[in-house]
């Protein structure tokens, strides 16, 4: 399809007719993308730093991904797991490589891959802790939409309007190891963390916090399980967030950025509580062969093109960049935060959205986690001409809202 043929037809009204209206959409239709740019369906380019969500960690239409897809589609698309699938070892291999030796189970999404880390951890109450099935989450995290990891997502608007939902989940402050040996019971089984916290606004836990659960874990016998979902596939400069802070969780789960935007989840598990049995837990979808070779492709990108090095690298130029921002504007937007290239400032009028609306009138794609929270999360294939531009369109749409009255006024 041609990018005239797209512009043919009035998506936005098909979309009122034939969609449910589950999304909150910004008002452009998105048809091509390559590098760390995508176009709409009139052609309009826009500096991508959305990324799907911290999904497309090499770009939109990596060569690498591209070819993985292409000829995988051509050999085979899908087989059942009754079977052994060469891509599927290939990258649990991959993976095994990255997190010394844990092992994985691969799903479609990060949703999935925590519903397995929840099961995974109640089987090792089961066996080891008296049928223990408590998990203790976080406040402000974010863990997905099904009803288990709603019910350990620690932001009361997900939660609201789906009671009762499952039993077994409890949240406390962050990076609050104090609130977490409070909250242990015996009916406890594991922690559920975000090294870095994403949905909830770009917070990184403390040196402190996570060193402290790994020790508190190991002295109640429970399980640390990191969500990675956000944070990994190298979006921090390391191909997993929790490297950061010397420590190793039990289970941790990744998704979003893992295959370079195709579809999929995996849950990864040490030794302690590699526990699961033929008929524990299944999927029909899940490791797909052509999700496990752009999977594989993804990770050796990562790897080979030394892009934990640029994450880190342009994650401090965006950092300066920002810092600037903040001093040229510091009655809008103050405290840059992140780490690698996934980052955040906080908008003390409550304009976030507003901002986001005009960068993207500009060219810059962002999006905002709450009314004083601009989250940017761009390919870590990007380079320091990338981020000047970004800057600059970034400079220009805070320069738009300068003169509005506060949204929380
Ligand atoms: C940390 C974290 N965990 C889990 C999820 C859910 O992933 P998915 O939308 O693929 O189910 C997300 C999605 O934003 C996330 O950021």
């Amino acid at each position: 399809m041609t990018m005239t043929e797209t512009n043919t037809r009035d998506w936005v009204a098909l979309e009122h007719q034939y969609y449910q209206g589950t999304f909150k959409r910004m008002p452009i239709t998105l048809v091509k993308g390559q590098g760390v740019r995508v176009w709409d369906n009139n052609g309009k380019e826009y500096l991508d730093f959305v990324a799907g969500i911290a999904v497309n960690v090499l770009g939109h239409c990596h060569p690498a991904v591209v070819e993985a897809v292409q000829q995988q589609v051509t050999q085979l698309v899908h087989v059942s797991n009754l079977y052994y699938n060469v891509r599927q070892i290939e990258l649990a291999e991959q993976l095994g490589l990255r997190s010394n030796g844990m092992r994985s189970f691969f799903s479609n999404s990060g949703a999935e891959a925590n519903e397995g880390a929840i099961k995974l951890a109640r089987k090792f109450g089961r066996v080891h802790r008296n049928g223990a099935y408590e998990v203790i989450s976080m406040e402000r995290s974010f863990h997905g939409r099904t009803l288990a990891t709603t019910a350990a997502t620690g932001q009361a608007a997900y939660q609201a309007t789906w009671v009762p939902l499952p039993d077994g989940f409890k949240q406390v402050p962050y990076n609050d190891l104090e609130a977490v040996k409070q909250a242990t019971s015996e009916k406890t089984v594991a922690i559920l963390v975000e090294a870095v916290q994403g949905e909830g606004g770009i917070w990184p836990a403390s040196r402190e916090f996570m060193q402290g659960l790994r020790q508190w874990c190991d002295e109640q016998n429970l399980v640390l399980i990191c969500d990675e979902v956000q944070a990994g596939s190298g979006r921090t400069g390391k191909f997993f967030s929790w490297e950061h802070y010397d420590i190793r969780p039990d289970i941790v789960t990744l998704a979003k950025g893992l295959a370079g935007g195709i579809p999929i989840g995996a849950m990864l598990t040490g030794e302690r509580t590699d526990l699961f049995v033929p008929g524990d837990h299944g999927t029909t979808f899940g490791g797909n062969p052509i999700a496990c070779a752009a999977g594989t492709a993804t990770v050796k990108t990562i790897i080979n093109d030394n892009l934990l090095d640029n994450a880190t690298k342009m994650g401090e130029y965006w950092n300066g960049k920002l810092t600037q921002l903040c001093a040229t504007y510091p009655h809008i937007i103050d405290s840059p935060r992140g780490i690698g290239l996934m980052r955040a400032v906080h908008v003390n009028n409550g304009l976030a959205s507003t901002i986001v609306q005009k960068a993207l009138e500009h060219g810059l794609l962002l999006n905002s986690t709450s009314p004083d929270t601009l989250r940017m999360i761009p390919p870590l294939v990007l380079t320091q001409s990338d981020l000047d531009e970004a800057a600059d369109l970034l400079s220009r749409a805070i320069a738009d809202v300068a003169d509005l009255p506060a949204a929380n006024a």
